[in-house]
C-alpha cells in the first residue's frame, strides 16, 4: 500500500526501546519497523505487556527510544528538543487514553477549548471551533456539564473532540475503548472511523478489541516487543 504515491505518516524504522529496573535493562520494543500510509485507520494488537503504550508513547513523542527512527509526515521526531516535541504534540499530534484525562472542574466544552487556549486563539474562534467539535460527536447538548456528569462514553466523546482541536495530522489512541461497555465502545470506533473519512486524520489504536481489528486498514501485531507482520505488510 505504501508506494512513492502514499506518503507514510508515520514511519518506524528499527525501534527499540529498554527499560532500566533494579533487574538490568527491561527491553519493551525491539527491532521494530513499519509504516502507516497518510489517511489510514491502523489497529495495534498485543496482549498487555506486549509493548503496545510504549510504541504508541515514542511515536506520540511522549517517550524516546533507545534506539532507532520515528518519522511523522517524513519528520524525524527522535532527534527533536523537548520543547520542540511539546509543540509537536499542541500542534500535529494528539492522544486519547482509555482513562479520557479530562479536567474535572472544567465544563466539557472548556475541556475541548483547552487545547485552543494554549495556542491563543481569539475566545470567537474558539468558540466556534468547539461549537462545531460537540456537534462532531454529538455532544451540542452537554456543552455544560462536568466530566462527572456524563457517562463513560460522552466522557470519552468530549476526549476525541478536544483531540482534535488544532486539527491534528495524527490521532493516536491507548485503548480507547478499554473502559467502556460493548455498545459505547462500538460507537466510539465508529465515530474514529468517520473521524479517519471525513477530516482525512490518520489514526493509530491499540486494543484487545477484535472489532477495532476487523475495520481497520492495517493491524500491526505486537509480541514481546516484536512485531509480527510490520515489514511487508503495510
Ligand atoms: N516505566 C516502566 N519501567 C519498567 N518497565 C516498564 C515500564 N513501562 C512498561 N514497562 C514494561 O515494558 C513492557 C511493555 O509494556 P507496555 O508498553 O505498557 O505494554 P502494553 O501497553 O502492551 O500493555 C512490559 O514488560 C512492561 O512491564
Ligand atoms: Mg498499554
Amino acid at each position: 500500500m505504501s508506494d512513492a504515491t502514499t506518503p507514510a505518516m508515520i514511519s518506524v524504522q528499527n525501534l527499540g526501546r529498554s527499560y532500566p529496573t533494579p533487574a538490568g535493562e527491561v527491553p519493551a520494543l525491539r527491532g521494530v519497523t513499519f509504516d502507516i500510509p497518510v489517511g489510514s485507520f491502523a489497529a495495534l494488537a498485543g496482549r498487555s505487556g506486549s509493548g503496545k503504550t510504549t510504541l504508541l508513547n515514542c511515536i506520540g513523542a511522549l517517550d524516546l527510544p533507545t534506539s532507532g527512527r520515528v518519522q511523522i509526515g517524513g519528520d524525524e521526531i527522535t532527534t527533536l528538543s523537548e520543547a520542540e516535541r511539546t509543540r509537536l504534540r499542541r500542534t500535529r499530534i494528539s492522544f486519547i487514553f482509555q482513562t479520557f484525562g479530562l479536567l474535572p472542574m472544567l465544563s466539557a466544552a472548556e475541556n475541548v477549548g483547552l487545547p485552543l487556549r494554549l495556542e491563543r486563539r481569539t475566545t470567537a474562534e474558539r468558540q466556534s471551533r468547539v461549537r462545531h467539535l460537540l456537534e462532531l460527536v454529538g455532544l451540542s447538548d452537554h456543552a455544560d456539564q462536568r466530566p462527572a456528569e456524563l457517562s463513560g462514553g460522552q466522557q470519552q466523546r468530549v476526549a476525541i473532540a478536544r483531540a482534535l482541536a488544532n486539527t491534528p495530522q495524527l490521532l493516536i489512541a491507548d485503548e480507547p475503548t478499554g473502559q467502556l461497555d460493548a455498545e459505547n465502545g462500538e460507537a466510539i470506533l465508529d465515530l474514529l472511523r468517520t473521524i479517519v473519512r471525513t477530516e482525512g486524520t490518520t489514526a493509530l489504536i491499540s486494543t484487545h478489541d477484535p472489532r477495532v481489528q476487523a475495520g481497520a486498514d492495517v493491524t500491526l501485531r505486537l509480541a514481546d516487543g516484536v512485531l509480527q507482520n510490520g515489514r511487508g505488510l503495510v
